[in-house]
This record gives C-alpha cells, structure tokens and sequence, in this order.
C-alpha cells in the first residue's frame, strides 16, 4: 500500500508498489531468457511462423546491448532445445540459419561492447554451417572482457546433467576421484556452464508469451534463481521491457533458503 501521508518517503514507495526500474539498484549478474511466443507473433499478423522467428532476432539485438550497457555478467538465451528438432524441417532449417544471420550482421558490435560470445549445449549435432558460425563468433570476441553473451543451442538440460554424471563416474572408476570427494562445485565443473565461472547460477529466468514452465532449461543451474514471466511475445520485448522486468527483480528479496 502506498502511504502518501508518510511525505518524507512516498516517492520511494511508489517507486517500490510500481517496481520501478532503477539503474542504480541491484543489476542481476546472471539472466536467463526462454525467448518464446515467436510463432504466435506472426501467426497474429498472418505471417509465417519464421517471420516471428526473424523479428526474435533483432530483439536478441536490442537486449543484449541493453544488458551489456546495464552490467549484466552473463545473458544466456534458449535459442534452441534439444526437442526443438520435432519442429517441420522448414522451420529447423531456419533455425539453423539465424546464427549465421546474427553473427553475419552483428559481430562487429559485439565487439564495439566488449561482448564475449559463449556457447553450450551439443554443438557436434548442430549443421556444419551453424556451428561454423557461432564457432567464429566465439572465436572473434574471445578477448573481449565484458559482458558474456551465452547462446543455448541444441542445449537440454537433463541431457546435460547425464553427462556430467558420466564424467564423474568415470573419474571415479579411473581412480582420479574418490565418490565422497563430489560435492556441488566437482559436480558444476562438469556441467556445459563451468566456463561461466564465478556466473554458472542463474539470477533471473524470463519467460515470454505467457507460458510458465522451464522447458529443460538449465534445471540445476536456476535452482535458486527468481522467476519473471510476462505475457509479451518475444518479438515484442524490447529495452523497456527488460528494465521493467528487472524493476520486479530489484523487488525481490532472495533469501537462498535461509530467513
Ligand atoms: C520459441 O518461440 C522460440 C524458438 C524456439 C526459437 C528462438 C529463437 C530466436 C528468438 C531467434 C534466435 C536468434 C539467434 C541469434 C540464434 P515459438 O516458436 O515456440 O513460439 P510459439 O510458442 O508462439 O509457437
């Protein structure tokens, strides 16, 4: 409720009722977006589904600088599942281009902000043409020390955490590691976001298009993370919308289990 007899501190409270961005306050260092609501996009103007999917693009454009120009440490962004693959083979092979697009006509800002691109999931099952390019990418702004844009491409989950328990038992029964030695941080080293270092843990999920579930997306890795989800389509998010959602964040009072 805002008090507007209580005069000496009212702007300060409507600022907290409304949520209200502010750019001083706490900045989530690890953001995490499921980027959906492509398709609905166009089908609402009777356009193909991949014109959602291109029009996705530029908005990946438009929050990334905003995120780097805010301090975020890390924005990964679900471009692709390991099931997107059920999708028609239109679209998949779309799909597969828009790294090549991205990457053709963005890099050199990439670099302009610092931006360091990363990549996780099972690249090896990605086409010759997408991997090369976001391999390139990788490559073209490994120096770069600011903010780490981490694409999510062929990337589930719980295939991930398979993996890493792979790895582990076979560290186990090569004698490298005793089983009462794994604990959360050997676990973690052996998780696709290890090279994210200080940042693995997310933050701040956003979900667009009004569907709110995880969809296999970085299972262990959001165990603490706060959640926001909004009704707009991706293609609709824009800069406002990312202040606006972590105004809510800078709200939240995460409390990581303890009082
Ligand atoms: C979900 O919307 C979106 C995807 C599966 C693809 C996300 C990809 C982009 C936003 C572009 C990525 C850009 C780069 C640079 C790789 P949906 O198709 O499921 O939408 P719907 O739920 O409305 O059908």
């Amino acid at each position: 409720m805002i008090n507007f007899f209580k005069k000496k501190n009212y702007k300060e409270e409507i600022k907290e009722e409304l949520n209200i961005f502010d750019e001083k306050e706490k900045i989530p260092s690890h953001i995490a977006i499921i980027m959906d609501g492509n398709g609905r996009w166009a089908q609402r103007r009777f356009l193909p589904r991949i014109a959602g999917h291109k029009e996705g693009m530029n908005t990946v454009k438009k929050v990334t600088k905003r995120s780097s120009q805010l301090g975020v440490k890390v924005l990964t962004l679900y471009a692709f599942s390991t099931e997107n693959w059920k999708r028609p083979d239109p679209e998949v092979t779309f799909l597969m281009q828009l790294p090549v697009d991205f990457f053709d006509t963005f890099v050199p800002d990439l670099k302009k902000e610092n931006i360091k691109v990363q990549v996780i999931g099972f690249t090896e099952g990605l086409p010759s043409h997408t991997r090369k390019a976001v391999m390139e990418a990788v490559e073209e702004t490994k120096s770069n020390t600011g903010m780490i844009l981490n694409f999510a491409l062929n990337y589930g989950s719980r295939s991930e955490i398979l993996e890493a328990t792979k790895n582990i038992a076979q560290l186990v029964k090569d004698n490298s590691l005793e089983i009462d030695e794994i604990d959360e941080t050997i676990f973690e080293s052996q998780l696709m976001t290890a090279s994210l270092g200080a940042y693995q843990e997310v933050d701040y999920l956003i979900r667009t298009s009004g569907e709110e579930r995880m969809s296999n997306f970085l299972l262990w890795q959001n165990a603490y993370s706060e959640f926001y989800f909004t009704n707009e389509l991706w293609p609709d998010f824009n800069e406002k919308s990312l202040e606006n959602a972590i105004g809510v964040y800078q709200k939240r009072h995460r409390r990581f289990g303890a009082l």
